[in-house]
């Protein structure tokens, strides 16, 4: 099981350069609930959870993280399993090929341990079975043998928690769903919480930073704790390349305008989205194939990673016929100087509402 990796390496396999960046970010993730900033509900259910659990002395039951990416789903793993003092097993599910990778495991799992299963929803059907009388029962049904002579064999396991991770807990099966004793959802961060998670951030890193600047990174940082500590570290860049090293607004403001990212937070990525859905597709609706093809993007990381920023800022609609780029969405493209065409869609059609209402002939 290769995937399995302990802690800080794991963290940022995505864009892990060297192990110093990497030991880095994995400073800035808070390391218990009290550091923990923003998702205050979610907070304060997982607290109870893991207080209980604890004065009982059992594992604490498992727990469904769901939301768009970079909102803190393998950090709250990591506190739960630092607040429960067991280790923490990451793995993904589309590492877990075979029920056997599984198994692996799950029998090398330590009395309470947690296991941190990201894009759960991507688990095969094969392991999913394993899954459940494991999450139920502590339970591990092993075939012994093959043909008529097969049988199973039940192995106890020691207890532990599973915490699971998805973009989106539609997509999970409901048998699976159902295993979880407490599911939370985790939401885009404000930005006074962004502001404070740039200030944090900033004073592990030792960069002095003005509260104009730690609130212009924040208001450019889609909501995402990832994305306002990825700027930062860029900023800081900027600030001692160009400057002193201090980092004041106009210096943050500078460096995000090289990097591509205009006011609202927006990349290159999401112009572009927009700008196909405005300028190729009469503002739409459209597909969401149609404008995976046209950007050379998988469907799922359009859905996933772009679209749940642009639905919050109000720049997109999802319409049973498809995407819709919004009239502020419009505006924005075209205070940057792109070109607007009419938009297609029609006025919605009224007339069923005077037709339907009683009395409505009277008017
Ligand atoms: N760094 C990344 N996410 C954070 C959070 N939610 N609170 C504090 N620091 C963070």
């Amino acid at each position: 099981m290769p995937d399995v990796t302990d802690d800080a390496l794991r963290l940022l396999a995505a864009d892990a350069e060297d192990p110093i960046e990497i030991a880095i970010e994995g400073s800035l993730r808070p390391r218990s609930l009290d550091e923990y900033i923003g998702q205050r509900e979610v907070k304060a259910n997982l607290g109870v959870l893991l207080s209980a659990a604890r004065a009982r002395d059992e594992a604490a039951d498992h727990v469904l993280l769901f939301g768009p990416p970079g909102l803190g789903k393998t950090t709250l793993a990591t506190i739960i399993a630092r607040e429960l003092g067991v280790n923490v097993r990451y793995t993904s599910g589309p590492a877990i090929e075979r029920p056997g990778d599984l198994a692996a495991v799950l029998t090398s799992l330590d009395e309470r341990d947690v296991l941190f299963i990201d894009e759960i929803h991507r688990l095969n059907h094969a392991v999913e079975e394993v899954l459940y009388p494991a999450m139920e029962d502590y339970a591990l049904d092993v075939m012994i043998g093959k043909g008529p002579s097969a049988r199973s064999l039940r192995l106890t396991l020691k207890p532990f928690t599973v915490v699971g991770a998805t973009t989106r807990a539609g997509r999970i099966s409901s048998p699976l769903r159902d295993r979880f004793g407490a599911t939370y959802r985790l939401d885009f961060y404000t930005e006074t919480e962004l502001t404070e998670i740039v200030e944090r951030s900033a004073r592990i890193l030792g960069v002095e930073i003005d509260p104009g600047a730690a609130a212009a990174i924040a208001r450019r940082g889609r909501g995402t704790p990832r994305i306002v500590n990825r700027l930062l570290k860029r900023v800081r860049d900027h600030a001692e390349v160009h400057g002193d090293g201090r980092v004041d607004e106009l210096t943050a403001t500078d460096a995000m305008r090289l990097l591509e990212i205009d006011d609202e937070g927006l990349d290159s990525t999401d112009r572009k989205l927009l700008a196909a859905i405005v300028q190729k597709f009469g503002s739409g609706p459209v597909g969401v194939a149609a404008l995976a093809a046209v950007l050379s993007e998988e469907v799922e990381t359009i859905e996933d990673v772009y679209e749940p920023f642009l639905l919050r800022l109000g720049f997109l609609d999802r319409t049973p016929q498809g995407r819709i780029a919004t009239d502020l969405a419009r505006a924005h493209l075209a205070g940057l100087g792109y070109e607007i065409p009419p938009a297609r869609r029609a006025e919605p059609d009224m007339s069923s509402l005077w037709l339907d209402e009683p009395g409505a002939g009277n008017r």
